[in-house]
């Protein structure tokens, strides 16, 4: 499979959570390809967010695909969980397990797609040998644990890296960026090769977030655009 196309994933995390399923409805509306789900333990980050009940909710409010992001320790305890909720694609922290091999399998055993996730200070070569297997990588451009962070400027090289990469896996796993991605910063991560945008703060926050969701996806396809 190939992943050249953009995709705009708003994160539900800076969304009002006592409206969610409105809030789902307006950045559909306003082209929304995917909903990011981040879920927290207050042990692999200092927070604590939602979990499987409303994964399984939103699966009701929306038919696009559920981008849940497992900010948990031992992520593989809960896999299924959160795939018989409704997940369709799951993220795990390469940080948070000592069985990353097996833990990406078991996503795809249960049919939904495997991405792995690596924070600021991990090095994109710790995913070496997994790179075959993925369907997403997700370099986080803040620290995890909370919205509305500013962007972390290291992770641009790292994209970039998997950009050259991912050419020797026939483009077989698409980029993600998640962490003060905002319309000012889109272009720069659309030329280095990010197919999937998640934004919290920067959509929610805005007064019509469908409009900003469209703004952000115009931007990086016109970019996208000049790369090839
Ligand atoms: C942070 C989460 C992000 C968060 C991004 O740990 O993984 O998905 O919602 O929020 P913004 O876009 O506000 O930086
Ligand atoms: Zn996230």
């Amino acid at each position: 499979m190939t992943y050249a196309r953009i995709e705009i994933a708003p994160s539900i995390l800076a969304a009002d959570f006592a409206r969610l399923g409105e809030q789902v409805r307006e950045v559909e509306a306003g082209g929304a390809d995917v909903i990011h789900v981040d879920v927290m333990d207050g042990h692999f980050v200092p927070n604590i967010s939602i979990g499987v009940p409303v994964v399984a909710s939103l699966r009701k409010a929306t038919r696009l695909p559920l981008d849940v992001h497992l900010m948990i320790e031992r992520p593989e305890t809960y896999i299924g969980d959160f795939v018989r909720a409704g997940a369709d694609r799951v993220l795990i922290h390469q940080e948070a397990t000592v069985h990353l091999d097996r833990a990406l399998s078991m996503i795809r055993e249960l049919g939904a797609q495997a991405g792995v996730a690596i924070n600021p200070a991990t090095p994109v070569a710790t995913l070496s040998e997994i790179l075959d297997r993925v369907d997403t990588v997700l370099v986080m451009s803040v620290n995890p644990g909370f919205g509305g962070q500013k962007f972390i400027p290291g992770a641009v090289e790292k994209i970039r890296q998997l950009d050259q990469w991912r050419s020797r896996y026939n483009d077989g796993f698409r980029i993600e960026v998640d962490g003060g991605v905002d319309l000012g910063n889109t272009t720069e991560l659309a030329l280095a090769g990010v197919n999937t945008f998640v934004a919290g703060t920067s959509l929610f926050g805005t007064p019509d977030p469908a409009a900003t969701t469209r703004q952000m996806r115009k931007l990086a396809t016109e970019a996208m655009s000049q790369r090839v």
